[in-house]
């Protein structure tokens, strides 16, 4: 696996009236947190993602319910199913990644570090390879 992508480890609070888990940005994820985003409401069957980012690093989290996220660093891919929302998958800039497999309610927080940029994507894979491999 591309060593720019991993899952970390968030601190869980267990309690009898169930658990707390946080995340502070440069501390628990290795950026400051600059955007928060979410996906709802997925319909069964749909595709997210499909693009890589220039620039922005990104942490996934399945807050609720579950879903995989492929991932393709230009020379290797890989399916990462997240499914709990003490899990984040962090990854790098120029990552392709879809997410697909929506589980009913599931919700997919993502903490970002920039704020949104459209030119920051790339939204071709034959760019994205192309960016790779130059
Ligand atoms: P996009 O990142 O392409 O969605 P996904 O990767 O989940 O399939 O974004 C979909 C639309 O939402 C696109 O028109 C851009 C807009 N958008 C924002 O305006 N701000 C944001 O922070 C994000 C993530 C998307």
């Amino acid at each position: 696996m591309d060593p720019r992508v991993r899952i970390i480890d968030f601190p869980i609070i267990h309690e009898p009236r169930g658990n707390l888990s946080f995340i502070e940005g440069g501390v628990h994820v290795p950026f400051e947190i600059k955007r928060v985003y979410y996906l709802y409401d997925v319909p069964g069957g749909a595709m997210r993602g499909g693009h890589a980012h220039k620039q922005l690093q990104q942490v996934i989290i399945a807050l609720s319910g579950s879903f995989d996220v492929m991932l393709d660093d230009g020379h290797s891919r890989q399916k990462v199913s997240l499914n709990r929302g003490y899990h984040g998958l962090y990854m790098a800039n120029m990552i392709w990644r879809e997410l697909e497999n929506f589980s009913s309610g599931a919700v997919c927080m993502v903490l970002a570090s920039e704020h949104y940029l459209e030119s920051d994507y790339i939204r071709d894979h034959d760019e994205f390879l192309r960016a790779v491999h130059a």
